[in-house]
């Protein structure tokens, strides 16, 4: 039997089908920037033999052992946590797989997990820096986001063991007893990170004397990268995948150009 719909019942047909049509249309804009901009895999840093700006090269910690548990969320995480050993496998990976790039300086967030990314992947001098830390969803207190506050320096090298704590270098934020909180670090921002880093002398020393051929990288974390270093076009960035963009004065963020380095499998 055929069914004839009510005059009410086709008005909600017919909102539906304009909500559809909306939402579609939206996505399909959103698709067309986002295939304008299409996510390239193999950075220009590879292929060509002259780049023509340098490069800054930004990534995500490596898995940490909140990530590596689905209960270890919010306030349930551990506080600073350090990588799991899945990160840690992670993080030697990216090491094999990176080793053919010339890094010339290394930053990394005050927080663990990245520190510990930093050494093992490019095993190499870590300056922790200033604005690299992680936002939260749930607030600023450590009570409800233990993952965004970092433990005493003291406190980080006990945990990290020698040789990753021998990596570190504390001298741009205030020294290996300096503080870890926000008062002293700075709250995260991408922005004020990018502004800091040109003001150091030895960023500067570097691009006098590499120019384009020098490459800076920085360790930090998955919603400070999504939120404020990418576009809408890009889903949260995966532990330990890699990023590479032009490094330019005055760069604005969201980050125009930008081209995945490397993902973990
Ligand atoms: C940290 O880096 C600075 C600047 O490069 C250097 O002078 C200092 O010796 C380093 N400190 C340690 C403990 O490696
Ligand atoms: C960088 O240096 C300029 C000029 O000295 C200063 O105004 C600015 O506050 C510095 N920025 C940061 C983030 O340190
Ligand atoms: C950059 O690398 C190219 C190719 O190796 C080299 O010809 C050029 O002199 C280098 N530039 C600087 C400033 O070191």
């Amino acid at each position: 039997m055929l069914v004839q719909s009510s005059p009410s019942r086709r008005g909600c047909v017919s909102l539906a089908a304009a909500i559809v049509v909306l939402l579609s249309s939206r996505t399909a804009t959103q698709q067309l920037r986002c295939s304008i901009r299409t996510r390239r895999h193999t950075p220009d840093f590879l292929t060509t033999s002259l780049p023509r700006a340098p490069t800054l090269l930004f990534m995500r910690h490596a898995q940490s052992s909140n990530n590596g548990h689905w209960y270890r969320k919010g306030i349930l995480g551990l506080r600073d946590p350090p990588l799991s050993a899945a990160g840690v496998q992670q993080a030697r990976r990216a090491a094999r797989a990176l080793s053919h790039l010339h890094v010339d300086l290394v930053f990394s967030s005050h927080l663990q997990r990245a520190m510990q990314t930093a050494a093992l992947v490019f095993g190499t001098r870590v300056y922790v820096a200033p604005y690299a830390g992680e936002l939260a969803r749930t607030g600023t207190s450590c009570f409800f986001s233990p993952g965004i506050c970092a433990h005493t320096r003291a406190a980080q090298r006990a945990e990290m063991g020698d040789v990753v704590s021998a990596q570190m270098n504390w001298s741009l934020v205030g020294g290996e007893d300096g503080r870890n909180d926000d008062a002293a670090m700075g709250p995260p921002s991408l922005q004020h990170f990018l502004s800091w880093m040109w003001n150091q002398t030895l960023v500067q020393n570097i691009l006098m004397d590499k120019g384009a051929n020098a490459t800076i990288a920085l360790v930090s974390h998955g919603n400070l990268l999504e939120w404020e270093a990418l576009d809408f076009c890009w889903s949260h960035p995966t532990n330990m995948e890699v990023y590479s963009t032009p490094l330019m004065k005055g760069m604005r963020l969201p980050l125009k150009d930008v081209n995945v380095a490397y993902e973990d499998d």
